[in-house]
């Protein structure tokens, strides 16, 4: 018999780690796996038991479930307790997705050399960089950190440029409010960065490898350190490819991936000057290939698989799978693995079960902080990268943020500027002191003082922002200012409120 218990960072907040003492002080021989999440949150901590029928799950299981688990049987028996879930793929959250990059994820021992095959990386050795390349620019995958950059494209560039040396740099930054697969997948399946990391490595003809990770995630370094370890000592690193991890130092725009340079080469994270793009003078002036965890993440499968099975999913230019991550006040809030194409609405309502407060949603914010507030009346915008830009939205990272209609759109609107304010990096002055100035015009909108003027300032100022800034992070912050102003006019007061239900 075995029982699986996450080492995913939300689990081990909680209480997984007690959870697993407590069992294992009962029962000390057990076999104890520790997996990733399932990524079905509001189940966390979900605990599973594996015997010879099959494997079963129970969850939100905290350590003041534990006496009446054992009373009901757990871990043989255990049917009849209210935590008791059956088979995990067979709840309807995990049966309506589409697991290609997270299909391993939360299922094997996230850290064993002999559960992870490493398979696609063997087809990869046999084939020719140029055909590497070539099946992921026929897979349709486009970079999954936000700007949506086919991948293809990029290795295409870094393969034809010359150079004694190349190198691959995963972007672990994560910084998008409400985004955690990154991070899920380096906890729960490192070795499909890894391997995606060696196949781009061969793709290149890179000798070197750098993931970037955000030093808010001290468990993934640990998780993902062994991981390295481990793939060093099984002999699938180190024979003409290196990987190390290097840790941010908590700053939103090294996630941009020019900053991300800068520090990672010891530098104050402050953004380039394009060109030269990175493909091209890159890391310490070399060519580089720096693509998200999910986008290297999803290279096995394509690999593996082959780019027309990739391909087949997905809707339009979107081709594949997103992985959404839904939070904010959500019910069921989780990482949703999904074929490009459904629908907000089918998301917040059919999947994520409406509000946790069981109050109506007013907005989402898609993309992170510097994604557009989406009204209800477009909620049915199919999740492809080409209606969210007709919708003047966009898809970025995935990340699904949900609000009730508690909240003040004028206060979000006034957090957006002074996110950027606090997080520009300094170099343009529109991103610089154009967000300062937001903030202060925002403020005066809210308190009706020379409404009309300011609100005309703020329309200039956006787009002084969005036409003179160097990169996305002053280019982007007036989305969610301006469409919060253009759907919620009344929380600026310039219309009566609607009244709250
Ligand atoms: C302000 C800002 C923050 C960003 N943060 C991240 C991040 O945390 N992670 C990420 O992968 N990309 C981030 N990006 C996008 C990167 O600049 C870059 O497009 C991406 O890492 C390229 O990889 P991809 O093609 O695989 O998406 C950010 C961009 C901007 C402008």
């Amino acid at each position: 018999m075995k029982i699986y218990i996450p080492h995913d960072t939300s689990s081990l907040s909680l209480g997984a780690d007690e959870v697993l003492a407590a069992i294992t002080a009962k029962y000390p021989d057990i076999e104890i796996i520790r997996n990733g999440s399932r990524g079905l949150y509001w189940l966390e901590s979900l605990i599973e038991v594996e015997t010879d029928k099959g494997r079963v799950g129970y969850g939100p299981v905290s350590i003041d479930d534990i006496p009446s688990l054992f009373e009901a049987g757990f871990p043989e028996g255990g049917s009849m307790h209210p935590l008791y879930l059956g088979k995990v793929e067979e709840l309807e959250a995990f049966k309506r997705q589409n697991r290609l990059t997270f299909a391993n994820c939360g299922v094997s021992d996230a850290l064993s050399t002999e559960d992870y095959k490493f398979e696609a990386l063997e087809k990869a050795l046999k084939l020719s960089p140029q055909d590497i390349v070539n099946a992921v620019k026929d897979s349709g995958l486009r970079g999954r950190g936000g700007a949506a950059f086919p991948t293809g494209i990029k290795w295409q560039t870094v393969l034809d440029t010359k150079s004694e040396k190349k190198y691959i740099v995963c972007n672990a930054d994560e910084g998008d409010s409400g985004t955690f697969a990154d991070r899920m997948i380096m906890e729960g399946d490192p070795y499909c960065l890894i391997e995606g990391m060696m196949i781009a490595a061969r793709a290149v003809e890179a000798s070197q490898g750098y993931i970037y990770l955000r030093s808010e995630y001290p468990n993934t370094a640990k998780i993902l350190q062994q991981a390295i370890d481990n793939a060093y000592e099984a002999g699938h690193l180190g024979k003409g490819f290196d990987l190390e991890i290097r840790m941010g130092a908590g700053s939103y725009i090294c996630g941009e991936e020019t900053a991300l340079l800068e520090s990672l080469e010891g530098k104050r994270g402050m953004i380039r000057y394009r060109p030269p793009l990175p493909a091209i003078e890159g890391l310490f002036g070399k060519p580089t290939a720096l693509n998200n965890v999910i986008t290297l993440a999803s290279i096995p499968f394509i690999l593996a698989q082959g780019a027309k099975a990739y391909q087949n999913h997905g809707a339009g230019k979107s081709k594949g799978t997103l992985t959404i991550q839904l939070c904010g006040n959500v019910k069921y809030p989780g990482l949703y693995e999904m074929d490009f194409g459904v629908s907000l609405k089918e998301l917040l309502y059919g999947i994520g079960g409406g509000t946790a407060t069981g109050r109506p949603i007013k907005t989402v914010q898609c993309g992170g902080p510097l994604g557009a507030y989406l009204h209800e009346s477009q909620f049915d915008t199919p999740m492809t990268y080409e209606d969210f830009a007709k919708a003047g939205a966009m898809l970025g990272h995935g990340g699904v943020v949900v609000f009730d209609d508690s909240v003040d759109m004028a206060q979000q609107a006034r957090y957006a500027m002074e996110f950027c304010s606090i997080e520009s990096c300094g170099k343009c002055t529109p991103c610089r002191i154009g967000s300062t100035r937001g903030v202060e015009v925002i403020d005066k909108i809210i308190s009706n003082v020379e409404r009309d003027q300011n609100l005309e300032l703020l329309e200039d100022l956006c787009e002084v922002m969005t036409d003179g800034s160097l990169c996305a992070m002053g280019g982007l912050t007036p989305a969610p200012v301006l469409s919060a102003l253009k759907y919620f006019p009344e929380d600026f007061g310039l219309l009566p409120k609607k009244k709250a239900a």
